[in-house]
């Protein structure tokens, strides 16, 4: 495993994604991958499985400060009578003292960004979250929100068809780091030819070259979801190998801003 070394901080640069595994399927999910090497977990209120999550944690005979576990805020939480009450809730879900990153899933108006980044502070203080961080923040947002609180991560989605440079430089620049969600664009990337010719030069698994293009990336960590053993198996084994400076490149070159989680609620991504 790599970790990123991030303002005294180290965290894995590769976790499971849970969105959509729920039930003991989650539990079972989270205990196996922490068996299988995994130490990097990411969940959220919205995702309605902190409770599986935390159950699987408790299961795997992994201590609790080896495991690097986020969970996301929903941004209808965004004030004053429901965000503390909202992160109490997923602590007891998750039946811990304790989350590693704490994010904004989406971000709010500027206003109710502002609230929610204060109370991310007074989580700190509480010992609810060891960092604080935001997610599908734009670049102006992430500004607005370093002003507010010590956000160390913004995590978005990143993968081969989507460029996320502008927002990179910008996290560097400021020793901070980014989640890349939806890295395997739910699988679809292993039907890139481009992607294919490499993962047969590297005799590796598409999967396994996209994710490690991802985490050779300074300051970007990944979150592949696998419900399958095997699929999560494969996307862990990518540290015993380097993909060269050209095929990073011909990796990079596959961009073209395509944006695949786009609701209604998004910002405007550009701005
Ligand atoms: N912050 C946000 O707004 C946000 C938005 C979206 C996602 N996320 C987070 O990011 C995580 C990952 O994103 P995602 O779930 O949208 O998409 P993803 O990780 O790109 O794709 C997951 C899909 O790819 C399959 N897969 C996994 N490993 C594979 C492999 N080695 N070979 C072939 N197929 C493979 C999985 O199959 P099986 O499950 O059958 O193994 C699943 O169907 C989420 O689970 C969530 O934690 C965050």
């Amino acid at each position: 495993m790599k970790f990123i070394s991030i303002q005294n901080h180290k965290i894995p640069a590769l976790g499971l994604g849970t969105y959509s595994i729920n039930g003991m399927e989650c539990t079972d999910a989270v205990s196996n991958a922490l068996g299988q090497g995994y130490r990097h977990i990411d969940t959220a209120q919205m995702y309605g499985n902190e409770a599986e999550v935390g159950a699987g944690i408790k299961a795997s005979p992994t201590e609790r400060e080896d495991v690097f576990l986020t969970t996301k805020v929903l941004t209808e939480n965004f004030n004053k009578r429901d965000f503390m009450p909202s992160v109490e809730d997923s602590l007891r879900k998750l039946k811990l003292d304790y989350v590693d990153l704490l994010l904004l899933h989406w971000p709010g108006t500027d206003e109710a960004n502002k609230l929610a980044l204060d109370l991310l502070n007074t989580c700190i203080d509480k010992g609810y979250t060891r960092m604080v961080g935001v997610s599908n923040f734009t670049t102006r947002q992430l500004q607005y929100a370093r002003n507010h609180a010590p956000v160390i991560c913004n995590q978005v989605e990143y993968h081969p068809y989507l460029s996320q440079q502008k927002i990179l430089d910008d996290l560097r620049a400021h020793d901070m780091f980014l989640t890349a969600y939806r890295p395997l664009v739910k699988g679809a990337i292993a039907e890139d030819k481009t992607i294919q010719q490499l993962a047969e030069k590297y005799r590796r698994t598409a999967g396994q070259i996209v994710l490690r293009w991802l985490v050779q990336q300074p300051n970007v960590a990944a979150i592949p979801k696998a419900a399958s053993a095997k699929n999560r198996a494969d996307n862990l084994n990518i540290f015993d190998f380097e993909l060269a400076k050209e095929d990073m490149q011909t990796i990079f070159n596959l961009n073209k801003n395509q944006r695949f989680v786009n609701p209604g609620w998004a910002p405007e991504w550009d701005k």
